[in-house]
């Protein structure tokens, strides 16, 4: 066991069967064993809730509740917590509980995770984050590097969610170039203005790995220090879930 045994992974596709993650419940345990080798203590489930995947949230709850059940009985000490990464075309569509099933963090500062389109921040996805915001939720952006010119200054998509105190997830593997040179650059540019809330592995099996540890490797590796690189796969991603995320709101854009 990593003397580091306090990680907190917010992004990780530990469900089975529902998504492009886990695909059955031997696919869950193995991910779920190899994070705690790897010395993570915590772990947010986070299937996509979005239109080309999970869009009733019921589905979440119960497939949560077994998979609990099932790393329990495999005696793997890990603390699950009940999440999802939410793509932004579906908040219209989902009702205040189907987001609060999927929410995490204390009551008044619960949290959304929400993907970065591919396709860039743009005034479609603000507008979504400005009704989630306007319904209670503060949000942590999923892999917001991986979006399209999300350093051009284009559309205010950045600055924005910054401004109305959303935070930002990025997954490790973007700082060592694995989803290519774009997601690197703005990956280490937002680890190197201090902008990343935490690392995190955005697991899928035979793909992404739940290691953490490599995160905070990768994270010293482009010139973090180590403490700040640890507490980035530490401290800081399970401060947001005992702490929650605040929000604020702004008048919508024009
Ligand atoms: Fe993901």
């Amino acid at each position: 066991m990593s003397p580091h045994a306090l990680r907190t992974e917010i992004h990780c596709h530990l469900l089975p069967g529902v998504d492009d993650g886990a695909r059955d419940l031997d696919d869950s345990l193995e991910m779920a064993a190899l994070a705690t080798a790897d010395g993570t203590a915590t772990i947010v489930v986070t299937p996509h809730v979005r239109r080309d995947f999970v869009t009733d949230v019921s589905i979440v709850t119960e497939g949560f509740e077994e998979l609990c059940e099932a790393v329990e009985r495999a005696g793997i000490e890990v603390e699950l917590h009940r999440g999802g990464e939410l793509g932004h075309d579906l908040v219209g569509r989902l009702g205040q509980s189907e987001l609060e099933a999927i929410a995490v963090g204390p009551p008044g500062r619960r949290w959304l995770l929400v993907e970065a389109p591919f396709e860039g921040l743009d005034r479609v996805f603000s507008a979504a984050t400005d009704e989630l915001r306007s319904r209670g939720f503060g949000i942590v952006i999923a892999h917001p590097e991986r979006a399209r010119g999300l350093l051009a200054g284009e559309a205010g998509g950045l600055s924005r969610e910054l401004e109305t105190g959303s935070l930002l997830q990025v997954n490790h593997w973007s700082l060592t170039g694995g989803h290519g040179a774009e997601a690197e650059h703005a990956a280490l540019e937002l680890l190197d203005r201090g902008l990343i809330a935490a690392l995190a592995s955005d697991a899928h099996p035979g793909w992404r790995r739940p290691t953490l540890s490599l995160g905070a490797a990768a994270a010293v590796a482009a010139g973090a220090d180590a403490r700040t690189a640890a507490a980035l796969v530490s401290e800081r991603p399970a401060r947001m879930l005992r702490k929650g995320v605040a929000s604020r709101t702004l008048a919508p854009l024009g």
